[in-house]
């Protein structure tokens, strides 16, 4: 076989058997095929696309590559819930001990703030203690005790998808739903669920900014998970305005605490009881997403979740008794009250700018190895559809330090729309 025919085929439009993407794919793990051909190929699919059945070769290849967390032993379902990325997400949190509460364990492998959207694993470490790099023993204790357990993904876990993934940054070819679905099905199949609840979101906030892609991605990562053997929903959901009322790390954890004590933001509850109803019904927890629904929110008012998110806590290191000190006032000293401009309703609230924001503020990191800061982030006082009287405080903004805080409020102030009359009721789910 050899690369360049490979490479030729794809340009062509032609479909590839699994014999050629795992030469190509395998070779530049092992070192053998070189970046200049994989980059080349990569644009090849990226333009001419991929059928399923090639995606299916593609993702058990990259799985291949790795590891799978071996979760024998434990009983299930394992169910796990990912979402594409936002502004002010919050829901793994809820989610992960909600899930437990009714009976199904979730094996949750999270990711880091990256660009504009925030990431499950810093803001879990602004947790004072808590430790995100568990090994697979301690993987496995949680899941078993508490039903779920909360970790960064191993080094072991799908290689491949690492260095084709940092191939794809530079070269262009990120945004291939083919490619975005091999690689998040081949990380998320080596961690050892059944099945999955994908939250595909779309808008300014989100990595598919149209509806249209979001929904081309969803219909993928269900497909190609399906005939991976595994149970998946996808959901699409609005991220057009961040998420809840609170961006920012430790700001984040709190909000999400409120959720589990029935006090949190309705657009988080709304998205939050979704997903885990469906989630509930690819685990044979319930017969439909009503009865899904019904059984979350009976299990939330148990204050079971609560004691769940607690526990985790503790045994993942967190110190419980200064986080709930902590709860309302670990702030930023560098705060400032963005005011309404003028007497009007809210039009909109920008999730993408934002997002960009909290970057400058220090709650996400433009590259990997970037800290991020738990103190810093926004608590949306108005959103979309709310009035504002002239004057009246729009969103408290909390920096890493003065010169941050003065980058980021320009984009802030960007980042609101003002109308007159007021903007009507957008869809959050669909
Ligand atoms: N997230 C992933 O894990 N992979 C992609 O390709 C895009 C988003």
């Amino acid at each position: 076989m050899r690369t360049v025919n490979i490479i030729l085929k794809k340009r062509d439009g032609d479909i590839l058997t699994k014999e050629e993407i795992a030469f190509i794919v395998n070779g530049y793990v092992d070192g053998v095929v070189p970046e200049y051909q994989v980059s080349a190929w990569l644009m090849a699919v990226f333009l001419k696309g991929m059928t399923p059945e090639e995606t299916v070769f593609l993702t058990e290849t990259m799985l291949d590559s790795g590891t799978r967390v071996n979760l024998d032993g434990i009983p299930g379902p394992f169910i796990d819930k990912h979402s594409t990325g936002g502004v002010g997400d919050k829901t793994s949190l809820v989610i992960a001990p909600l899930l437990a509460s009714v009976g199904i364990r979730v094996p949750m492998t999270s990711g880091r703030a990256l660009g504009h959207t925030g990431g499950t694993l810093d803001k879990l470490e602004s947790i004072p203690g808590y430790r995100t790099n568990l090994s697979l023993a301690e993987f496995r204790r949680g899941l078993a005790e508490e039903g779920f357990a909360m970790t960064g993904q191993s080094k072991d876990i799908a290689p491949a998808d690492k260095l084709l993934y940092a191939l794809r940054d530079v070269t262009a070819t990120v945004e291939s739903i083919p490619l975005i679905t091999a690689s998040i099905l081949s990380k998320k199949a080596a961690e050892g669920a059944d099945a999955l609840v994908f939250d595909v979101k779309y808008g300014s906030g989100a990595f598919m900014k149209e509806k249209s892609q979001a929904s081309a991605l969803a219909h993928s990562l269900t497909s190609v998970g399906t005939a991976l053997g595994m149970k998946i929903a996808a959901l699409l959901t609005d991220m057009d305005e961040p998420l809840g009322n609170a961006v920012g790390n430790f700001l984040e954890v709190e909000e999400a605490l409120d959720c589990l004590e029935g006090n949190g933001p309705a657009d988080v509850m709304e998205v939050s009881l979704a997903l885990a109803a469906n989630a509930c019904v690819l685990g044979g927890k319930a017969s439909d997403v009503e009865e899904g629904l019904a059984l979350c929110k009976k299990a939330l008012e148990s204050g079971l979740p609560r004691k769940l998110f607690l526990d985790n806590a503790t045994r993942q290191g967190g110190d419980v008794k200064r986080l709930l000190e902590m709860r309302g006032n670990y702030r930023s000293q560098y705060a400032y009250d963005l005011k309404a401009e003028r007497s009007a309703y809210i039009a909109r609230i920008d999730a993408y700018k934002v997002g960009l924001a909290s970057v400058y503020l220090g709650v996400g990191r433009n590259r990997v190895k970037d800290a991020v800061s738990p103190v810093a982030g926004v608590l949306l006082r108005k959103k979309r559809e709310d009035w504002a009287d002239a004057g009246e405080t729009v969103m408290t903004v909390y920096a890493k330090d003065a010169n941050s805080l003065r980058e980021a409020m320009p984009l802030l102030k960007d980042a609101v729309s003002y109308g007159e009359t007021k903007p009507s009721r957008k869809p959050l789910i669909g």
